[in-house]
């Protein structure tokens, strides 16, 4: 696992997104799985930029999400598929074929789940993982105590999920209690993952992920145990990270 501390929240976000426009020039056709949240704005942002700088190029590019409410339609303003729509897909020359975002309303929840499994494998699984962290240390909506051995499937959201998520709603009324999300062992299956945090709200969830027992307690201190994690944080989400524990201090620029 390699930390990687940038000054800020730009900074974070553009050596994220160096991190993915070199996955994408390695392997054009790359399979990238892709999180929403607050987080990885920014990132989508320069790659937006990389793309319309005719540096790297979505056309071959195949995506897969992390998750998706469960009850709402991609037509829903907060759908994590608008989101996608809004903060990258729209804005670069990603084929539509090749987005791959959970229905919230499939009739068939446990079909949808199999069959979102299947087309990972099909298309020789995900290259790049990239990853948001919970303030309660979820990653997708894997909560505490999900199983490591989970695929995709339907969870309940926590209460603090739920309350976190009500900025995507104007009636709290509409918040969902249920998503479908990619699996611990979904996430555990990628051959590289990008975990990001910024704010030093995620400092606490950062350092039990991190240098915390590995346990269900704290899904993302799964990836302690997998063998190609990169971690890009700002200095408020590494301050509880002892500074020897941090490969690499980045500035702008130079980082990885
Ligand atoms: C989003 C997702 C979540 C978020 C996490 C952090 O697709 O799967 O795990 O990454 O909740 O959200 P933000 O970035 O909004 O703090």
């Amino acid at each position: 696992m390699r930390i990687i501390v940038t000054d800020n929240y730009g900074e974070m976000s553009q050596a994220a997104a160096r991190t993915v426009a070199r996955q994408i020039l390695a392997k054009q056709d790359s399979v990238l799985g892709l999180p929403t949240g607050n987080t990885p704005i920014g990132m989508y942002g320069q790659l937006i930029k990389l793309c319309s700088h005719g540096l790297i190029s979505f056309s071959k590019v195949v995506t897969f999400n992390l998750d998706e409410y469960r009850g709402l339609s991609s037509d829903h303003p907060g759908s994590f598929y608008q989101y996608m729509r809004e903060n990258l897909f729209d804005q670069v020359d990603i084929r539509e074929e090749n987005i791959h975002i959970l229905d919230g309303i499939a009739p068939d929840t446990e079909g949808e789940c199999r069959q979102y499994e299947e087309e990972i494998r099909r298309h020789g699984g995900i290259d790049l993982q990239v990853l948001g962290i919970g303030l309660n240390g979820h990653i997708g909506f894997n909560e505490p105590g999900s199983n490591w051995g989970s695929k995709t499937r339907l969870v309940n959201l926590s209460a603090e999920t739920r309350r976190r998520e009500s900025r995507n709603f104007r009636d709290p009324g509409e918040i969902p209690t249920q998503a479908i999300t990619m699996g611990i062992r979904t996430i555990m299956r990628a051959k590289r993952i990008l975990l990001l945090a910024s704010g030093q709200e995620k400092a606490p969830a950062a350092k039990q992920a991190l240098r915390g027992p590995v346990t269900e307690k704290a899904p993302a201190s799964v990836l302690q145990l997998h063998p190609a994690v990169t971690v890009i944080l700002d200095k408020e989400a590494s301050s509880l990270i002892k500074p020897e524990d941090i490969h690499e201090l980045s500035t702008m620029g130079r980082s990885d």
